[in-house]
């Protein structure tokens, strides 16, 4: 599939076309669907993580191609740590395998790691591994690749709110200096594009406690499609459909 400057003409069943000038800036997708995709095939549900995490790479590689400028992937919730403990250890032990077989490729094509979410409660080997990542791709500038883990939309408004409050105690700011671009400052997507178009397939319809700060004026769109059957046409097809949208945050149409 090539992509040109402008406009592309992909065949997935019938004609799509992607405006490439009018692009999302940045998408966020909750990846789900990983256990129901495993339990169809009669395998355990980590099979569909490990399915889903061959999209992961998959997909970054899309946005890559597109240019897209920052891509949030919701990887594990703080509500994730009600699974069984075998499952967590095999979400986090594909992490580990994400990073230590992507990294290289990650930093060629100079993209940043950013992790949304507090990384200080996961398993050591899971912290060192993710460290690594942000810190041999902290000066990357053509994509950033925000990976949720450990995290949560309320954790990160309420981790705001006390780091501002805390500058305001200390007398670093004024209460009537805290505007919307200051707060925004304090989240973990600081000094991003805002969150233009949000992906969940899976086929439920809520955003469950993913950036929920960022999602004020976001697209929604909904698939059916499982995660691990989350390919880049699908991907595309999410896009095409975010062109048509009309965006008027509050105001009207021309
Ligand atoms: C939700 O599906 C998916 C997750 C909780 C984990 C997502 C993780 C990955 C795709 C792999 C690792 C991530 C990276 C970034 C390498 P589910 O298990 O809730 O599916 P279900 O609703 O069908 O049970």
């Amino acid at each position: 599939m090539r992509l040109g400057p402008k406009r592309v003409l992909i065949l997935y069943g019938g004609i799509m076309s992607i405006d490439m000038s009018n692009l999302p800036k940045h998408i966020g997708i909750i990846m789900d669907g990983n256990g129901r995709w495993a339990k169809k095939r009669g395998l355990h549900r980590t099979f569909g993580h490990r399915e889903g995490t061959k999209r992961v790479i998959e997909i970054v590689e899309a946005c890559y191609k597109l240019e897209i400028k920052s891509l949030s992937l919701y990887a594990f919730s703080t509500e994730n740590w009600k699974r069984p403990e075998s499952e967590i250890s095999k979400l986090m032990d594909l992490l580990i395998y994400y990073i230590e077989n992507q990294l290289e490729k990650i930093k060629k094509n100079n993209i940043k790691i950013n992790v949304l979410g507090d990384i200080s409660q996961l398993p050591t080997k899971v912290k060192l591994s993710v460290e690594r990542a942000l810190n041999e791709t902290k000066h990357n500038d053509k994509m950033i690749l925000n990976i949720g883990l450990n995290y949560g939309g309320r954790d990160e408004i309420l981790r705001a709110t006390k780091l501002v409050a805390e500058e305001v105690s200390n007398g670093n700011m004024k209460l009537e200096d805290i505007t919307s671009d200051i707060f925004e400052n304090y989240l973990y997507t600081s000094g991003q594009d805002e969150l233009d178009l949000l992906i969940r397939p899976s086929g439920e319809l809520r955003v469950s406690n993913f950036m929920l700060y960022q999602l004020a004026y976001s697209e929604f769109w909904f698939s059916d499609v499982l995660w691990p059957d989350f390919t880049e046409e699908v991907l595309l097809s999410a896009i095409s459909d975010f062109q048509k949208r009309s965006r008027r945050y509050g105001g009207i149409d021309e």
